[in-house]
């Protein structure tokens, strides 16, 4: 069976750009392959984070990956620090690193750019240690959306570089990037992307949004005046980007079919029917959110998906560090 590994950083609660660029797929994936789906709590601490916030957020984001259908019997689901292999091969990653690397890393340059001080050692490394997260376990495919890619074609490099200074130790893993909602944009700016640092709150749907607000977020979306549901996302980013969402959530309907439903018609319509998309979809995850928060669920699953991840995370571990000879005696 072919091997899929992904992850998420809830430096914040998670949002509707997260389960349609991410978190759907390792659903739909989860039978086909053997899934791995982590918590990447130690990328959440490269900004600053308030200790019980962050516990909250860790805690939401796995009721969430359970909440959406990822079924611990099916998929291996695990909180990063449960499996301490993650930081050791980052460390190691990160001595394979070149600088030149990572300052081109796109996350990293957009903060620079902005100004943002006190930026940490931790945030400019960060994609050595998502290298290690993935190569621990040999995948075939990660599934991210779009603003990811970049991150995994660096994983692949350093996998080569370092199969080639020491022999075979990885598996070149590939990106799975979806076709449509792999970059889920902002409804208040249509040119930023949907993101957890949505300053206004107005751009960004949280998956344990109120349902009222959502749809208010989602009737409040900026549109053109081009009066036509019609997916350009050059010309027309804010009607493409409901598009996107709406394909997205409705069994990827195709755009043509959308554009059908919605000639002659108003944006007004057209957004009622995004929304009623969108709260279908909040309600029926809020409804078994809230029966995983009180079944004891998460435990059990992060206990039984720390394990699994372990056994194949040590014994990566223990082969590369043997291979670029840092042990003494053999294990
Ligand atoms: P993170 O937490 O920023 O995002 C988690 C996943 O959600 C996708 N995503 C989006 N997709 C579509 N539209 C959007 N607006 C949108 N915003 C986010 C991301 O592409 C991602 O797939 N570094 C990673 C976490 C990570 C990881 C890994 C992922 C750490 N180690 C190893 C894969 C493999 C991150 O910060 O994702």
């Amino acid at each position: 069976m072919k091997r899929m590994l992904s992850g998420i950083k809830p430096t914040g609660q998670l949002h509707l750009g997260n389960y349609i660029g991410a978190l759907r797929h390792f659903v739909e994936y989860q039978d086909e392959y053997e899934m791995f789906a982590f918590i990447a709590n130690l990328h959440c601490i490269t900004v600053p984070q308030d200790p019980k916030e962050l516990q909250q957020n860790l805690r939401d984001c796995v009721a969430l990956y359970l909440a959406c259908g990822l079924d611990p019997d099916r998929a291996n689901i695990f909180l990063q620090t449960d499996v301490r292999a993650h930081a050791q091969l980052g460390y190691i990653m990160c001595c394979h690193t070149y600088m030149g690397e990572l300052n081109r890393m796109t996350q990293f340059k957009d903060k620079m750019a902005h100004g943002e001080k006190n930026l940490s050692g931790g945030l400019y490394t960060y994609p050595s240690l998502m290298a290690a997260d993935i190569l621990l376990y040999d995948p075939d495919y990660v599934p991210v959306g779009e603003d990811q890619k970049q991150h995994v074609e660096l994983t692949r490099d350093l996998a080569i570089r370092m199969n080639n200074r020491y022999g075979e130790l990885f598996h070149v893993p590939e990106p799975l990037v979806a076709k449509v909602g792999a970059r889920i944009m902002s409804l208040s700016d249509p040119s930023k992307k949907m993101s957890k640092s949505d300053e206004t709150n107005k751009g960004c749907i949280y998956l344990l949004d109120d349902l009222k607000a959502a749809r208010k977020k989602v009737m409040s979306a900026v549109t053109d005046n081009c009066a036509k549901v019609h997916f350009d996302p050059e010309n027309q980013p804010g009607i493409s980007n409901l598009m996107q969402i709406l394909s997205s959530l409705s069994d990827e309907r195709p755009m043509a079919d959308i554009e059908a439903e919605f000639e002659g018609r108003g944006y007004g319509d057209f957004k009622r029917s995004v929304a009623d998309a969108v709260c279908a979809k909040l309600e029926d995850i809020q409804n078994r959110y809230n029966e995983v928060l009180s079944s004891g669920a998460i435990d059990r699953a992060l206990e039984k998906g720390a394990q699994r991840a372990s056994v194949l995370a040590d014994e990566k571990l223990a082969k590369v560090q043997k291979a670029i000879g840092m042990e003494i005696i053999t294990k």
